[in-house]
């Protein structure tokens, strides 16, 4: 599917589907000019009611000539269009249009303002539900009997001035709409296909795509580094671990990157503290934080950034085993703290700990890891925002503002000293838990003893990497969230 830009130009407009937003039951001023040339039907439908006014309400109309069909899209009963009324007219309105035979639709937002917001966020808003909408994963469906939409270019009509920004934009979020792409393929892929091998050839398979620099660290080099903790959670499976680390730059060689560490563990069935058995399946979408920095990666290479950017996978399976790790355990991290093992399936922690010591050495302007890291975090804010943890407030404040404005939010947690004694181990410098109370929080103060090198951020994304239920499978979050970071940076 293409997303182009043209000039609005109401008296020249051809379309196989032409979308218009109706806003308090009127026509924008190219409906109108449209409506006059079809005999003020449009305002005759309206007449009659047949377009509820609530947001998202649609009414499909045939014409004839330049314009096939008529799709009109009610953006709500206010004089000011919310974020969210604008969001649902854009996902019914393209939902009527896949339905249709239609191969082009042109769109004509240009005019409806949305509250506080320009028209680069509306475009944005409009490719990635668009996309979102078309998105599939049924490569193991035998007999696929849905029919793939007959719609390949998304035409939005905009004024001539606003025409190169536009571009700008709408290519970006196409860029960024791959990446959102990747990150939910390798989120939906089940563990018997997605392992940390897989893991690390997606990532040579990027690297090879858009000549980037890629390792990946073997058991034996890991070993060799003293990554006593991250060795500990993949050593009960037959699959080995591996920790993968891409390299893009697009900004000025001098410039301090920013680097991504992933939470890659490809199934997670708690080690010998095995999980109980409902829902483990959803354990193979425990690789997200690794999905989300390859997605993040793909769509920052293909919009060609003006950044520098270090993505890190760690990746690992927590299996039981006669080699797995067991409670009590005591291993010596990268880092030299040691940590008492206290139970197997606190195990994001152990493998993002080595993997942020081990980016230390890039002496990076800001680092931030992405982890489905605890179940409490999913407790403390739902499937909403994702959890949100720094000692930095301006890089906290950055990411917040990046995930509002993609509406993929996240909301701050503390991260108090206090917290901290949670953590006491009377055998290691810490354990690698600290009781039931605030778990969200005691899980980032533990990474936090291990990024003191660096302006660092944590993102706990266990409540919005995936859905459950009837639209169950990966959301692509927070990729959009960190590629908006990334274009602030850049621009
Ligand atoms: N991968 C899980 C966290 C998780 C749970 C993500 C549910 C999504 C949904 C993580 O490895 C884990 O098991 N965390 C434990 C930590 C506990 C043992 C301190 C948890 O949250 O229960
Ligand atoms: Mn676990
Ligand atoms: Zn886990």
């Amino acid at each position: 599917m293409q997303f182009t830009i043209k000039p609005l130009v109401a008296d020249k407009l051809r379309s196989q589907c032409l979308v218009l937003p109706v806003q308090a039951g009127k026509l924008t001023p190219t409906g109108s000019a449209i409506d006059g040339r079809l005999d003020k039907a449009l305002t005759a439908a309206l007449k009659s009611g047949d377009l509820a006014k609530k947001a998202g309400s649609t009414l499909l109309l045939r014409s004839a000539g330049a314009v096939s069909r008529i799709l009109l899209v009610s953006v709500g009963d206010a004089d000011e269009v919310t974020e969210k009324n604008y969001q649902d007219a854009v996902r019914a309105a393209l939902r009527v249009v896949m339905g249709t035979g239609a191969a082009e639709a042109t769109v004509c937002l240009q005019e409806v303002g949305v509250a506080q917001r320009e028209l680069r966020w509306r475009l944005a808003q409009a490719v990635l539900v668009t996309r979102e909408l078309a998105y599939r994963f049924d490569q193991f469906k035998s007999n696929n009997d849905a029919t793939p939409t007959q719609l390949a270019e998304v035409v939005f009509a905009v004024d001539r001035e606003s025409i190169a920004a536009a571009r700008i934009e709408v290519d970006r979020m196409q860029a960024l709409a791959d990446g959102i792409d990747l990150t939910k393929d390798l989120g939906n892929l089940p563990a018997n296909v997605c392992n940390p091998a897989y893991l690390a050839d997606q990532a040579r398979r990027l690297a090879r795509r858009f000549k980037l620099k890629c390792e990946v660290l073997e058991q034996k080099q890991m070993a060799a580094l003293k990554m006593g903790s991250f060795l500990a959670v993949g050593q009960g499976s037959a699959n080995a671990p591996k920790l993968v680390v891409l390299h893009y730059n697009g900004g000025p060689a001098k410039q301090a990157p920013v680097v991504l560490v992933g939470k890659g563990i490809t199934f997670d069935t708690g080690g010998i503290s095995l999980k109980p058995a409902a829902e483990m399946d959803e354990m193979k979408y425990d690789m997200s934080g690794a999905g989300t920095v390859l997605g993040v990666m793909q769509a920052v290479a293909q919009m060609k950034l003006k950044v520098n950017l270090i993505c890190v996978v760690a990746a690992a399976e927590n299996m039981p085993s006669g080699s797995a790790t067991r409670p009590g355990d005591i291993v010596t991290t990268m880092s030299g703290q040691t940590v008492e093992i206290l139970n197997t399936d606190a195990e994001g922690r152990l493998v993002l700990c080595d993997a942020l010591t081990y980016v230390e050495r890039f002496k990076p302007a800001a680092v931030v890891d992405i982890a489905t890291l605890t179940g409490a975090c999913v407790i403390a804010l739902g499937h909403h925002h994702a959890g949100l943890f720094s000692p930095s407030d301006a890089l906290a404040d950055r990411l917040g503002a990046a995930g509002k404005d993609m509406s993929d939010t996240c909301w701050r947690m503390p991260l108090d000293e206090a917290y901290q004694e949670s953590l006491r181990s009377p055998f290691a410098d810490m354990g690698n838990i600290g009781g039931r109370a605030g778990g969200a929080v005691t899980a980032a103060c533990f990474l936090s003893r291990f990024t003191k090198a660096y302006k660092w951020a944590h993102l706990d994304i266990a409540g919005v990497a995936w859905k459950s239920g009837a639209n169950k499978g990966a959301s692509g979050r927070p990729v959009g969230l960190l590629a908006r970071y990334l274009i602030d940076q850049a621009d």
